[in-house]
């Protein structure tokens, strides 16, 4: 990927960010998640009134993609930040996501870049941010 596509993926991420439905925390995520196929699939946080039923951003993202056949991930930019501002600090990824990248990514593959509103990102591998995580590797499945 060349750091232009990388930018380009950030700022996908900030433009999804705009539809989170945050009235709870006012914390509002958007995640963009390029598959290997080229195509860009985005996702914002969706949070309820009972809690429990809230969606992160990049499981959003994660689970449209796969529901529409998309497996194979290559990138994810996320951005996070409070209020209706752009983001000033980077925001990392719950472990829940990070598990569910796990299951349809090669962790040391996948390139987490973590995104703020000026257009800049922090880029790790998921196996940095998941080491030793657990995937169906180690199940025998595959
Ligand atoms: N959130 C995400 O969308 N992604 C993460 O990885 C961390 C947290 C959302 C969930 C909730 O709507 C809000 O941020 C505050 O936790």
């Amino acid at each position: 990927m060349t750091e232009e596509q990388k930018r380009t993926l950030v700022e996908k991420a900030l433009e999804a960010r705009k539809f989170s439905y945050a009235p709870y925390s006012d914390f509002r995520v958007g995640a963009a998640l390029l598959a290997k196929n080229g195509q860009v699939i985005t996702g914002c946080n969706i949070e309820n009134a009972a809690y429990s039923p809230t969606n992160c951003a990049e499981r959003t993202a994660v689970f449209k993609a796969v529901s529409e056949g998309i497996r194979e991930f290559e990138a994810i930019a996320i951005v996070g930040g409070p209020g209706e501002e752009l983001p000033k600090e980077i925001a990392a990824p719950c472990g829940v996501c990070r598990q569910v990248l796990m299951e349809f990514c090669d962790a040391k593959e996948l390139k987490v870049l973590l995104g703020k509103g000026d257009k800049t990102w922090q880029e790790y591998t998921l196996e940095e941010l998941l080491p030793l995580g657990f995937s169906m590797t180690k199940t025998g499945q595959e």
